[in-house]
């Protein structure tokens, strides 16, 4: 067990709001780290120290940055087995995802480290003669960048690298339950040589996150707010940052759909669903919610789906299974809340049992002790009406609703239903229902024939409606997220000339016609 405490800029002491253990839940009995919460005004302290060291890494030039991307890329992918393990050891994914997950922020780098080099702005002509207009991309200043412990280092990776990139200073708050990985995370991006207060760390409860980014909002040495985390949290983040005219940038939950048309390939889609519905344990923002199945293969879908889902391997995370437990205590709690909704219209199916796995509620083939971690049998639920709760709501954890449909536009209707954005898919082999579909569904992500996880990381990623506020992160649409447009005009013709007034003209014949 180690004792892990916020990384502040020299001189900065943390005032202590206590400790919490960071426990392995697969092994309960493990604690990973001990973890020194900060309080409020150790946030706002660390934010006006960002704002002291920000402008002088923004003068470093931007490939010397991108060079500090590179160094970091490297650094983590030498570290990639011991990362992926304490990822693992933390939050309880498999290892072949936690691994996974530390070669994003790889990629990342090698997406960003040649950014450095060019972060375009454009020449623009003028209306006037000897005058010219340029763009430029300028950094946005400090960035407080909160995230979940579902991807507690290739989420958090999404911000650091183009907000560092950018010549921007972050304060990253990660999820308590993931504290250990985010230390590990920032001892990999320091030892690439970033400047003291450039990147500092802030272990601290949601309350204290939330007091201190009001002062640092306030006192205007924040900038940019990035939120990976709840829609509830989410809108009051958005609120907060609206009353100090911000934009912050917004991930939040989903409910995404998957469709399986007549002409869909049955076992891919069944493939698909267990990926998206249950890897992580249905931990993701883009894990399946819901599948909308239509009628005519609605019941060689979920017979399939079913056993495919009884014969998948649970457990423990170390060895090879679809998924192991959930994240933290507070997520299984919640979880259990959910399968409440089930209800007496509703048909079970999946496990041979439902709820918390232990020994008097068994799953057959369990891999592991049941009882030494939060572990929950994967639920799917069939006939699931379009006015459930377990329809229109986010259910973060190990289960699927099956929802039949009669028509590709109902389909549509149904999948765009719960408000959500996020991510979405359908199985079919007519390209006409995949571009009706991409055209009619309100989800920032869209995949065809491919499950509702597992974006790459170089395409814009994010939602719309209750799933974020339209923001992307990854690849160059990120950068709108770091940077600021800064417009320049230079007139060189050596007297005022006014825009709009003093332009040249060139007058046209508008009589002109061809002869009929
Ligand atoms: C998240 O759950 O916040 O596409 C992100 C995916 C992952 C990222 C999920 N690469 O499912």
């Amino acid at each position: 067990m180690r004792t892990v405490s916020s990384a502040l800029a020299a001189g900065l002491a943390p005032a202590s709001a206590g400790t919490i253990d960071s426990v392995n839940p697969a092994q309960l009995s493990e604690v990973v780290a001990r973890v020194e919460l900060a309080d409020a005004k150790t946030f706002a302290a660390a934010c006006r120290a960002a704002r002291a060291a920000q402008p002088a890494w923004a003068a470093v030039p931007a490939p010397v940055r991108g060079q500090v991307i590179a160094s970091i890329g490297r650094i983590v992918a030498e570290n990639k087995e011991a990362l992926a393990r304490l990822v693992t050891r933390e939050v309880g994914k498999p290892l072949a995802e936690s691994r996974g997950e530390v070669q994003e922020i790889v990629d990342t780098c090698d997406f960003f480290l040649g950014e450095g080099r060019r972060l375009y702005g454009e020449t623009v002509p003028s209306e006037m003669p000897d005058k010219q207009l340029f763009t430029f991309r300028v950094p946005v200043g400090v960035a407080a960048v909160i995230t979940a412990g579902n991807f507690p280092v290739a989420v958090p990776s999404w911000y650091l690298v183009p907000a560092l990139l950018c010549g921007n200073a972050v304060v990253w708050k990660p999820a308590e339950y993931a504290a250990a990985s985010a230390q590990a995370m920032y001892e990999l991006f320091a030892a690439a040589g970033l400047p003291d207060g450039v990147l500092q760390v802030v272990h601290a409860d949601g309350a204290s996150t939330f007091d201190g980014l009001a002062t640092a909002l306030a006192e205007r040495v924040v900038d940019k707010v990035g939120f990976t985390g709840s829609t509830v949290v989410g809108e009051r983040i958005g609120e907060l940052c609206g009353r100090h005219l911000q934009s912050p940038c917004l991930e939040l939950g989903g409910k995404n759909p998957m469709v399986v048309t007549p002409s869909a390939d049955v076992s891919l889609a069944v493939e698909g669903g267990l990926f998206g519905g249950f890897g992580t344990a249905g931990q993701r923002c883009t894990s399946l919610g819901t599948v909308l199945v239509h009628e005519s293969v609605h019941s060689a879908f979920v017979s399939a789906f079913a056993s495919a889902v009884e014969s998948a391997a649970i457990g423990d995370p170390a060895q090879n299974v679809l998924y192991g437990p959930m994240l933290s205590p507070r997520f299984a709690d919640r979880y259990e809340s959910y399968l409440d909704w089930i209800g007496p219209a509703h048909r079970v199916l999946g496990s041979s049992g439902t709820g918390r796995i232990t020994a008097e509620n068994p799953r057959a083939g369990f891999v592991g002790t049941p009882a030494d971690g939060l572990y929950y049998h994967p639920v799917i639920v069939d006939g699931v009406g379009p006015d459930d709760q377990l329809f229109l709501e986010e259910t973060f954890g190990p289960i699927v609703s099956v929802t039949p449909y009669r028509s590709l536009d109902e389909a549509i209707a149904l999948a765009n239903r719960p408000g959500y954005g996020l991510s979405s898919s359908i199985y079919t082999t007519d390209p006409t229902e995949a571009f009706r579909f991409r055209a009619g569904i309100g989800a920032g992500m869209v995949s065809v024939n491919n499950s509702t996880s597992g974006a790459e990381a170089h395409l814009p990623f994010g939602g719309n409606g209750r799933s974020g506020n339209g923001s992307r992160q990854s690849g160059r649409w990120v950068l709108d997220q770091f940077t600021r447009w800064q417009a320049m005009n230079w007139d060189y013709s050596g007297r005022l000339q006014k825009a709009q007034m003093d332009t040249a003209t060139i007058s046209p014949n508008l009589d002109f016609r061809l002869p009929s």
